[in-house]
Formats: structure tokens, sequence, C-alpha cells
């Protein structure tokens, strides 16, 4: 039987960080509400006491012979451990440490452009999981020659040029869900050697069927690589359940804030490629004339002292989560989600660009005649809300909700300097800080700026 644990934020932080004050133009000094917690989160207190803790045996990793080093080594060598069960990853699978998600993909993405074929990302992804790809084939492509610094800008038009043309993209419809036989087909079409999508869109909250795209991309022999840094806090991930052979996530979204992010994938495959970055501490010998021997172990993919605090920090975040249970999680934070939720729906001054069925942590929405982003930022200043404002790296998605069209006046503002033509929304986003007091709070605030 399921046994609801009771979530309790006071429980979960630091007095400081739920305390945290701020001056407002309508209330003074006030108590801050931090509804963006899909761009960050604080750090939870278990985190932060594991930290200090760790930090005073702190030494160096992988290097001394020193107590100190090696305790440090121990504990940051467990963290991946500690990863790789909280996402059910395959036993011999790496766990490769990167500063976040952006780092993870791009390491992804270098190892991918070796291999023959494109690579296929949905139409909600976020940039950090869509650039890397194209500028890692675009590099590919360009060839052998080398060039003069003043022909670098033509030569970067051409790797995002080539680039651009090796990696698909499978859209959603109208209701942004995707339309696996269309995904089939772009498969059976090309030759596509990975398949990228998030696990969660970080407008909508949309979470797609994950395991049914990645039985796809393995039927027709593409590696499947998921983004789940705005769904591991959230939803339980099961990268074997969910056919994901390569899994990114940044600390930071997960209550660990400290540097740290990872990418999981498969012995079989790293173990193949030269390390994305070289240097010293992950090979074993360097002859006189610099040829590297080296391990095929996950030693070799981390160059470097590494950044262990954001190892641990990450370890100790995953342990609590787990401890709390994603279940309760995602019941409390759904029960917030609906109240904010349900009051935005019923106002008629206001625009919601999430469906109920997709409902996840993250609100966006518009005041309708009123400029996004000084809505945000009035929200702070009278109200002492932290919302975000903006595309949230996620263009396209932002201009099919707010239904646009033509680019045309948005790239040119944009080569003038001028930022108020790109199409924005208000993003109000759900975390373990926030109470009903919080979404008290916001309801309020929005009451008052709709009158
Ligand atoms: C879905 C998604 N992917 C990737 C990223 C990039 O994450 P990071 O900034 O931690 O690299 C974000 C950040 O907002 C995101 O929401």
């Amino acid at each position: 039987m399921f046994l609801a644990k009771k979530i309790e934020p006071q429980k979960l932080f630091a007095k400081e960080i739920l305390d945290y004050k701020v001056k407002t133009k309508k209330f003074g000094l006030i108590n801050y509400v931090n509804l963006d917690n899909a761009a960050t989160t604080p750090p939870l207190f278990d985190v932060e006491e594991g930290v200090d803790k760790y930090l005073a045996g702190y030494g160096s990793v992988h290097r001394g012979a020193g107590a100190k080093s090696k305790i440090s080594t121990d504990i940051y060598e467990h963290s991946r451990v500690v990863i790789k069960k909280f996402v059910n990853a395959k036993q011999n699978d790496y766990v490769i440490y990167t500063g976040n998600t952006t780092g993870g993909i791009n390491t992804a993405a270098y190892f991918f452009s070796f291999l023959a074929g494109q690579i296929m990302v949905s139409a909600v992804e976020h940039s950090s999981s869509w650039l890397p790809w194209i500028k890692a084939e675009g590099i590919k492509l360009l060839g052998k020659k080398q060039y003069s610094l003043s022909e670098m800008e033509v030569v970067n038009r051409q790797i995002q040029k080539l680039g651009r043309a090796q990696v698909i993209k499978y859209d959603v419809n109208e209701n942004f869900e995707f339309d696996l036989g269309d995904i089939e087909k772009k498969l059976k079409q090309n030759k596509i050697k990975a398949v990228v999508l998030t696990a969660s869109s970080n407008i909508t909250g949309y979470c797609p069927d994950i395991k049914a795209v990645g039985k796809l991309a393995h039927k027709y022999g593409a590696y499947f690589v998921v983004d789940a840094c705005q769904f591991l806090q959230h939803h339980k991930i099961d990268m074997q359940k969910m056919n994901v052979d390569f899994l990114v996530a940044s600390g930071h979204k997960f209550y660990a804030p400290y540097g740290g992010g990872f990418l999981i994938g498969p012995k079989n495959f790293l173990d193949e490629f030269l390390p994305h970055q070289i240097g010293g501490g992950n090979l074993p010998y360097i002859t006189e004339q610099g040829e590297f021997l080296r391990y095929k172990n996950q030693m070799a993919h981390d160059p470097g002292t590494p950044n262990a605090v954001g190892a641990v920090a990450m370890m100790y975040a995953l342990e609590k989560i787990k401890e709390l249970g994603l279940k309760n999680i995602e019941n409390y934070e759904k029960k917030l989600s609906e109240k904010l939720f349900d009051y935005l729906e019923s106002n008629p001054k206001i625009e919601v660009y999430v469906r109920r069925e997709h409902l996840s942590t993250v609100l966006p929405f518009n005041i309708k005649g009123k400029n996004p982003i000084a809505v945000a930022e009035k929200l702070n200043s009278d109200y002492g809300i932290g919302v975000r404002a903006g595309s949230f790296c996620v263009y396209q998605v932002v201009r099919k909700l707010l239904k646009i069209t033509d680019e045309k006046e948005i790239i040119e503002s944009v080569k003038c300097g001028r930022s108020e033509k790109i199409p924005a929304l208000v993003r109000a986003s759900i975390g373990l800080c926030n109470t009903e007091k919080d979404i008290d709070r916001i309801i309020s605030a929005i009451k008052e700026m709709t009158k």
C-alpha cells in the first residue's frame, strides 16, 4: 500500500532560504516567493549539510595518497553509484560528470559526430539539447581544411548550415503532443543515429511517452538520448524500462546548485571514443612523444580535478528525493500547480499556455494586453514574487504558442540590438520549496494586476 508522506518545506530547506526577505514597493520588506524552480532550485538542507561535511574531509580527488584524498575520492565515486541507481541505469553504464545539462549534451554530440547518420530532435527541445548537435555535426562535416582568422565568420555560418542539414526535427501537433507515426516515418526514411527528446518541456511541462519514443528509436537502430533536467526531480525516471541509452540532467535543477551535471551512457559506446576533454588525471600514461594511453573506464572521461562538491551534492539531493518519494513529491506539487492553474484559467484576462491534461509544475501564461517582461518585473518589484518571462531558450515553442508565423520583424529588431520584439510568456514554476501560501500570494498579486 502506498503511504503518503507529508512534504513540509520548512523541514527540507534552511530557514534562511525560506524566510529570505526582499524589499517591495507595495509591502516593504517581505518574504520572497520563489516560483522560478524550472530555472533553478535552492539547495535542500540535507544537501547543504552533506556538502559541509564533505568539505571538512575534502582532499584531492583521484590523485592523492593522503587520508582526505582517499575519503574524498571514495565518496565522489560513490555518488556515481547513487545517481545510476536513482535513474535505474544499466550496471555498467558510465556517469560522466559535466557542468550542467548543456555540458552533457555537448559531450554526447561530440561523440555522436564521429558516427555515420543523422540526429533527430523533437520540436520542443531546449536550445541546449538542439544546438550542440548542429554545431558538432557541422564541425565534423566541414572537413580537414584549416582557416585564417578573417575567414572564421564564414566558417561559423558554414558549420551551422552543414549541421542544420544533419539534424532532423520531429514535430508536435496543435495540442503539443508527439505523433509516433510521424517519428516512425522519419526513422524509416533517414539513417538516424540518435533520437533526442526532452522528458518534460520547460515551457508547458508536457511529459511525452518517453518509453514509446525510445522503443521506436531502438527499432530503427538509433540510440535514445533523453534530457531529464526538468523531469527527474518531479517524476520517476527508469532508464532501462523507458529504453533510454543516454540521460542528462543538472544538479541545480534538483536542489543541488553546486555546479554539477551529468551524462549517463553505455560503457560499450563510450569506451570506443577518445574522451571529450583531455588533460591530466584521466590517463594512466603519456609517452615522450605525447601518445597517451588510456584505460577503458569511466575515469577516462573525467579529466582534471573534478567538481567533486557538485557531484556529491547531486548524490545527497537524489538520496533525499528518494527518501521523500517521487509519488509524494508529484502529489504535493500537483496540488499546488492545480490551484494556480484553476485560478489562471478562471481569470478571463489571462491566457494560459498549458493544457490541463499536460499540467506538471510549469505554468506559462500572459496577462492579455500586458508586456510579459513588465508583468514579471512587477511581480518581483511590487509583490516579492520571482517568476521568469521570456522565451526560455525554446523560441520555436513560444512562437507556436503565440501563433507567430512571420519572424522577419523579430530578426530585424534583434539585429539592431533591440529585444522588445522577442516573443515572451510569463512562467511560474513550482518546486518543493513552495507552499499553498506562495500560490495564494501570486494569485492575489495577479488579481490586483488584472483588476
Ligand atoms: C529542458 C531543458 N534542457 C536543458 C536546459 C539547460 O540546462 P542547464 O542550464 O542546466 O545546462 C534547461 C534549462 O533551463 C532546460 O529546461
